[in-house]
């Protein structure tokens, strides 16, 4: 029941604004524009993004130094920051850079469909682009792999690889199966997936599931043997957050084996690993076997907007939602093939192959493999092991938690914990501050620096990459720390 004076306020209200409509609408909020956008100053940047986006990532952003960048333009393998530097990138946006930044290829085939002013969102309609983008993803996919979802993100795409595997093996055989150090996505469905402590916090997980180690036949045989009611096992072929590991090819062959004697559906993760990146469309091509459900996101929107899938057998999809009072029940959200994304995403596929940027990556990979190892071979007391395939390379470090001098170990865990002995931030530091390189670095191993160049890199990058690197670790550890420490205060 409203009370007297609120019914006396709204009847006010209506006779105010009855009296005097505002014609104009709302008054315009103070808001920035395009332009303003465009050449905001780095400290107007940073004021907002610490008011409006994340204080706390700030933190990070500065420790590494990335906090002085602000990023101009980008084309091919460089970005190029507000004094005209040429960045290498080494990063690759956690190989979501396939092509490039800016591929001429892509931004033609964006803009023609611009300038054809094509439709974007036509829900109610069949979408030639969507058709067009599923019907390629099936002609490049093995097997049966020929049904496609398509989504904006990684983790959604993810999300719709779990539940149609969930809808076609029915709530008996609902619980998935998933490995140590695996990283699928931090929605809350594929959380309980995602084997971070951190990234979990402290939300409330889908109980459903069991761990094992990533690439341990054994593990999961036994798992499935003791609980009947794991229907699925969800792997990324080669973990990327986990620190560039990859399981043999004999143990895809055997899992494949696995599944089909238990009936269990395997999900392959290769969000970040496919797309050419490995050398292969999809990694898991390497070991010549076919999973029943994949995932893919970063590459496909050809560096310039967001698209993701999961591609599924006929059979599977139909016994999930083929019927008319099922097909609703995980059909395409809002933005799930909208137009001008699904070109971006075609114009990239026929690049990748037009352009031989999977053969590309095999032989890049390659080669940067060779050369690492030799970085390995003169520095063995700084490089601990260097993995990878196609060009997703981790470079791991060796632990010097415990060794660096006591005063530089104190003065480092003033500043942050996490980089206790973490020589990856501090490399990865200097590549960006002395030498224009930028590179990643792994979730969970902190002492993991992750290579993941665009697939149009070659051996001049690869070498541009090496150098500097090696520039680096001359100068030796103790070094490398203090004048990260002494940037710090710079
Ligand atoms: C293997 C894997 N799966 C899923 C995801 C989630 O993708 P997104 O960040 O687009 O949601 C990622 C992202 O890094 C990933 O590496």
């Amino acid at each position: 029941m409203l009370d007297t004076p609120t019914i006396a306020k709204a009847e006010e209200a209506t006779r105010v604004t009855s009296k005097t409509p505002n014609l104009a609408g709302p008054d315009k909020p103070v808001l920035l524009s395009v332009d303003d956008a465009k050449s905001m100053s780095l400290e107007k940047t940073t004021d907002l993004f610490k008011a409006h986006l994340n204080p706390g990532q700030y933190h990070f952003m500065k420790l590494l130094g990335f906090h002085k960048v602000k990023i101009e333009t980008a084309e091919g393998m460089y970005y190029t920051d507000q004094d005209g530097r040429k960045i290498l990138d080494f990063f690759g946006g956690f190989g979501s850079l396939a092509f490039g930044h800016n591929h001429p290829r892509i931004l033609a085939a964006r803009k023609k469909f611009q300038d054809e002013n094509r439709h974007e969102i036509a829900m109610a309609f069949l979408s030639q682009y969507a058709s067009t983008l599923a019907y390629d993803l099936a002609a490049i996919s093995p097997g049966e792999l020929n049904m496609v979802f398509l989504g904006s993100s990684g983790s959604e795409a993810m999300e719709a690889a779990i539940k149609v595997a969930e809808q076609a093996q029915g709530p008996q055989r609902s619980k998935v199966l998933y490995a140590e150090n695996s990283f699928h996505g931090k929605t809350k469905g594929v959380l309980s997936l995602t084997d971070s402590p951190l990234y979990r916090s402290e939300f409330k997980l889908v109980n459903d599931t069991v761990k094992v180690p990533f690439g341990d036949i054994d593990a999961i045989r036994t798992a499935l043997e003791n609980d009947p009611a794991i229907g699925i096992v969800c792997l990324e072929t080669i973990q990327g957050g986990g620190g560039i590991i990859q399981a043999p090819v004999e143990f895809w062959q055997q899992l494949r084996e696995l599944c089909d004697e238990k009936g269990v559906l395997w999900i392959a993760d290769e969000v970040q690993c496919g797309l050419g990146r490995s050398g292969r469309f999809y990694a898991f091509e390497h070991a010549g076997v076919v999973p029943d459900v994949t995932a893919l996101a970063k590459s496909l929107g050809g560096g310039k907007c967001a698209m993701a899938a999961m591609i599924t057998t006929t059979e599977i999809y139909m016994k999930a939602y083929g019927k008319p009072a099922n097909a609703m029940i995980h059909a395409a959200a809002t933005f799930g093939g909208i137009g001008e994304a699904c070109v971006t995403s075609i114009e990239g596929l026929n690049v990748l192959y037009d352009e031989d940027l999977i053969g590309n990556a095999a032989r890049t990979g390659d080669y940067m493999l060779q050369q690492l190892n030799a970085l390995k071979e003169k520095y063995p007391k700084i490089i601990k092991d260097v993995r990878g395939q196609g060009l997703m390379i981790g470079l791991e470090l060796q632990d010097f938690s415990q060794t660096l001098p006591f005063a530089v170990r104190t003065a480092v865990s003033v500043l942050d914990s996490k980089l206790k002995g973490s020589l990856s931030g501090f490399i990865g530091a200097a590549l960006l501050r002395d030498h224009d390189v930028l590179v990643a670095f792994t979730e969970y191993n902190r002492n993991v620096l992750r290579l993941e160049p665009p697939l149009i890199a070659s051996r001049e990058h690869v070498d541009q990459f090496v150098d500097a690197l090696d520039s680096v670790l001359d100068e030796g550890v103790v070094k490398i720390v203090t004048k990260f420490l002494k940037s710090q205060v710079g």
